[in-house]
């Protein structure tokens, strides 16, 4: 399968082209699909498209637009199995998994069917007789929408479908780790009735993309990036976007705390750390970071998810597997490089070895053949505090530090101590924990007794600090993100009545006291 980039349905072919190899993470010698990648002026290319597709697809009513979703919530879901085995052999996420993506998407798109026939405004009283003033949700324009390989369908439909349903067009450049998976979904949107003028699809990497934005940007043809990736290139984009007077949607990332109470249920909480830390491999930006854990009850969680881990199944992602590769070969280096992270003072579990499975390398009770594919050992690290290196990066990948905390303000400072404010988890049986915990975490979802990965498609996602510029994704939320207000007065007075100025004095009597 070659796949170029697609602007108004047209295969747009860059002056000089670059095919990557996307393969399977899970067999290397199979190769997915062949990306023939952008340059930077196809991207400004798409963005001018994209700007002239966008009053008509504005012009067609809301409830039109929400139809139009409706559609393609019911395509994706008729093609369901299909999208999500895809999505595993392209990024080697358990097909479970995938099947959850996949349902991620389906969800978005009906939650934001409905918005069609919503997408409300204000009547708002005037403080002047014979005038009315209104409220109106308008588009932007011309989405930019930039996404990571990690969750390659259900994270773009966050930014794809709500900004299209705004009236939004929108230029998307998936990673190139996941082109196929993407195009899929672009086939899917555009076959359920998103005008080929309405959506664009740009295969490029990231410096590509960054170049092609800021061509665009400078000739005023984006209105709005949306961009999940890492923390560094989130900062970069928010400067040029910062430049063009524009904030952008950006969803970074995470050193994801789960703290572990005195009360706990700890069969619970190890089941929550062993999803949270090794669902995707380690590889979502809810993933946690690291278990901040009562020293009362430290040792017996550790045993407990030191077992846990050790006797997970890994491998095939076919098969039914805790995590299967990482997403690709860039991914596996990082992961490697973060493992120098562990320190002297350090003490690891979880696995019979560390770093990339081989035969040299084995894992125990792994499913499949470890050497055809980008697999690495769990790795639990005990003994981290707040001083490590390890406690304030994220590593992406299946890797999981363990602290003790002693008091509530101990558990709060370790939770925000690293800047990132993502998701947070903590499992207790007490409210009174809860709650205070959730009131001084600095995080933009906190769980309780559940796992700190596993949003909600309609529940308000996003991040602060390092995890992203306070924005919000999903639900009613992301709509602040591709819409603008519009107020509109209206007099119909016959003079002109001016605000502050004309309005009458309601009579009172200020020096009045009762009689005591
Ligand atoms: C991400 O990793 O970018 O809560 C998003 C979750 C998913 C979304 C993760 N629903 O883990």
């Amino acid at each position: 399968m070659r796949l170029g980039s697609v602007i108004s349905g047209e295969l747009a072919r860059p002056a000089e082209s670059r095919v990557l190899h996307s393969r399977n993470p899970a067999k290397l010698g199979e190769v997915v699909a062949d990306l023939e990648l952008a340059d930077a002026a196809t991207f400004r290319r798409a963005c001018r498209a994209a700007r002239d597709g966008q009053p008509a697809w504005a012009a067609l009513p809301a409830p039109l637009r929400g139809r139009v979703v409706q559609q393609v919530g019911r395509l994706v879901e008729a093609n369901k199995q299909a999208l999500a085995e895809l999505v595993t052999r392209e990024i080697g996420k358990p097909l479970r998994e995938s099947l959850g993506e996949v349902q991620e998407v389906i969800d978005t798109c009906t939650f934001f069917l409905g918005e069609g026939r919503r997408l409300y405004g204000q009547t708002v009283p005037s403080e002047m007789p014979d005038k009315q003033l209104f409220t109106f949700r308008r588009p932007l324009g011309v989405a930019a929408v930039i996404t990571a390989a990690n969750f390659p369908v259900a994270v773009p439909s966050w930014y794809l479908v709500p900004a299209l349903l705004c009236g939004n067009t929108v230029v998307w450049k998936p990673s190139e780790q996941a082109g196929a998976a993407a195009r899929a979904l672009a086939e899917l949107l555009w076959h359920g009735g998103v005008p080929a003028d309405a959506l664009h699809l740009v295969q490029a990497d990231g410096q590509t993309a960054f170049e092609g934005l800021e061509l665009a940007l400078e000739d005023g043809l984006v209105d709005k990036l949306g961009f999940t990736g890492s923390t560094a290139v989130g900062r970069r984009l928010g400067e040029l976007c910062g430049r063009h007077l524009q904030s952008p949607c950006l969803e970074l990332g995470g050193k994801n705390p789960l703290v572990v109470a005195p009360d706990a249920d700890l069969d619970l909480a190890v089941e929550g750390a062993l999803f949270s830390g090794f669902g995707t491999a380690g590889q979502r930006c809810t993933s946690l970071g690291t278990a901040i854990v009562h020293e009362r009850v430290y040792d017996d969680f550790l045993e407990r998810f030191d077992r846990a881990v050790s006797s997970a199944p890994l491998g095939d992602p076919f098969q039914d597997v805790l995590y299967g590769p990482l997403l690709g070969e860039p991914y596996l280096e990082r992961f490697e490089g973060f493992l120098g992270m562990i320190a002297g003072h350090h003490k690891r579990y979880g696995s019979t070895g560390v770093g990339r499975i081989t035969a040299a390398n084995p894992r125990q009770g792994f499913v499949g053949d470890a050497e055809a594919g980008l697999y690495a050992h769990p790795t639990v690290v005990a003994g981290v505090t707040a001083g490590d290196e390890l406690y304030r990066t994220e590593t992406f990948g299946p890797i999981v530090g363990v602290a003790a905390y002693g008091s509530p303000d101990e558990a709060v400072a370790l939770a925000n101590g690293h800047g990132y404010g993502l998701s947070a988890a903590i499992y207790t049986r007490d409210p009174r924990t809860a709650f205070q915990f959730a009131e001084h975490c600095a995080a933009g979802m906190v769980s309780v007794n559940n796992s700190t990965s596993g949003a909600e498609a309609h529940l308000p996602f996003g991040g602060n600090g390092l995890s992203g510029n306070g924005s919000r994704q999903s639900g009613i939320w992301v709509l602040e993100q591709f819409t603008s207000w519009q107020a509109l007065n209206w007099d119909y007075s016959g003079k002109l009545q001016k605000a502050q100025m004309d309005v009458a004095e309601p009579p009172s009597d200020p020096d009045f006291r009762l009689d005591r």
